[in-house]
């Protein structure tokens, strides 16, 4: 446990209210999107993660002017210039391959290096790829770098996914939002974060119809003004502190946040035996003393049960009462958390894509690491439930994408510390 810990003391029931960061899988799109706007784009309700002060420190490395006051980004692109961007920035987050469209879009080129597979898959980018392609851009990989050049500037074009993959779509609509002409997308993803970045663009003069809708239509501007926008609240990190609440028989309110983009979330919760109230941009959960299996969860595409709060939930599950079976359809790898949960007493069986869960009654405490991102969470959930001591170790990986974690939970009665490891 190199990198430091969390040090958590279970057994307690999480209560109280807590207000949900903007969401991480918005504020990263839109950042790269600031490459196009010639102006001063003001960003509200930015989280603070490393995620996002690895995406800062890419732009600051084009020359963009970025300032941060509390939640809000300022960041002004007037005058940047195109540079590579260097393995070292590159290499920061999985998520980086984001800036393609928009610095195609912008310089007329993008060398980037191809982002390494990650925890949770190989994260292939040929739908990336073949879409820039369709917008004229030459493209040559060789040592592990990806060259885009579109000397004469991207032209609208038609574009059918194979697979409503919403990085690429993001990409998709940073080339197209400056390109020459109409450009139309088909299966395109519909995740809450690609209405927001529409929302974003639009705001700062593009030409989006039908973000959200899985058909968008594209016309191309000459270019981007800046604008105001607040982000969207983080709905996976809000699934996330439910099922911790579910995970210790707790009652909890997240506040701050959109219900309606968990609208496949919340009956798991009600048929865990979770009561369930939504108001307004609240929602507050009461768990049972011990919550029931829930028979099957299949992640989909947006609005299907999302497959970042796969993880999480399998959490809670372990100590449901019952037999609970979780298909991850989205990422080839994505069970990794599953030995430091059987390490914690649950019983898990990973067979593919399929986890086949049986409750236990308790968990008990001891050292594990975290895989990746939501399974980190995953394991910090299942030592708030457990007896005793439980260390997770990998911190870096929770604090890419939940900000402030150990405040979040110590306001809720968890008694939870981070260790430092240096
Ligand atoms: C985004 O990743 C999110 N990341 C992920 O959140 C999220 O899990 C995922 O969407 C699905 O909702 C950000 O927004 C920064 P995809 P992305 O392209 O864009 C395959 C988290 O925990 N695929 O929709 O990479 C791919 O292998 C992270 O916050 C191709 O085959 O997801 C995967 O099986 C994890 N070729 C599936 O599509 C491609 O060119 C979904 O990927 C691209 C994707």
């Amino acid at each position: 446990m190199l990198s430091g810990f969390f040090e958590i003391t279970g057994g307690r029931s999480l209560k109280g209210a807590i207000k949900i960061q903007g969401a991480k899988n918005s504020a990263l799109p839109i950042l790269a999107a600031t490459v196009l706007v010639d102006g001063e784009a003001e960003l509200r309700n930015c989280p603070r993660l490393s995620d996002v002060d690895a995406t800062v420190n890419i732009l600051k490395h084009f020359g963009c002017r970025v300032s941060r006051q509390g939640h809000t980004l300022r960041v002004d692109s007037r005058g940047i210039n195109d540079t590579p961007i260097p393995d070292r920035l590159m290499h920061e987050m999985r998520s980086s391959i984001i800036f393609l469209g928009a610095v195609l879009g912008r310089f007329g080129q993008a060398v980037l290096s191809a982002p390494g597979g990650c925890d949770i898959g190989l994260r292939p980018i040929d739908l990336h790829l073949d879409a820039m392609r369709a917008f004229g851009a030459q493209i040559t990989e060789s040592h592990g770098r990806i060259c885009c050049t579109c000397a004469q500037g991207l032209r609208g074009t038609d574009i059918t996914l194979a697979f409503p993959s919403v990085g690429a779509t993001e990409n998709i609509m940073l080339a197209a939002v400056t390109a020459a002409g109409k450009t139309t997308v088909c299966n395109a993803a519909r995740e809450p974060e690609i209405t927001d970045l529409a929302d974003f663009l639009n705001t700062c003069g593009a030409r989006i119809t039908g973000a959200g809708s899985g058909e968008m239509v594209i016309e191309g501007v000459p270019a981007l003004h800046g604008g105001q926008h607040a982000v969207i609240p983080d709905r996976i990190v809000a699934g996330s502190y439910l099922a911790a609440a579910a995970a210790t028989g707790g009652e909890i309110t997240v506040q701050n946040v959109n219900p309606s983009h968990l609208s496949t979330v919340l009956p798991v919760f009600r048929d865990a035996g979770c009561k369930i109230d939504v108001q307004a941009a609240d929602i507050s959960l009461r768990a049972p003393m011990r919550p029931r299996a829930v028979k099957y969860i299949r992640t989909m595409p947006y609005p299907g049960f999302p497959t970042d709060l796969q993880a999480p939930v399998s959490a809670f599950l372990c100590v449901a009462e019952g037999t609970s079976v979780i298909s991850e359809t989205i990422f080839e790898n994505r069970y990794k958390h599953a030995a430091g949960l059987n390490r914690l007493g649950a019983d898990i069986r990973v067979d593919g894509r399929t986890a086949i869960i049986e409750g236990v009654p308790r968990l008990t405490g001891a050292a594990v690491e975290s895989p990746d991102l939501r399974g980190g969470f995953a394991l910090v959930l299942a030592g708030l439930a457990a007896e005793g001591v439980t260390r997770v170790g990998g911190i870096r990986h929770v604090e890419r994408g939940y900000e402030d974690i150990c405040g979040a939970l110590t306001s809720l009665g968890a008694a939870i510390v981070k260790i430092d490891g240096t």
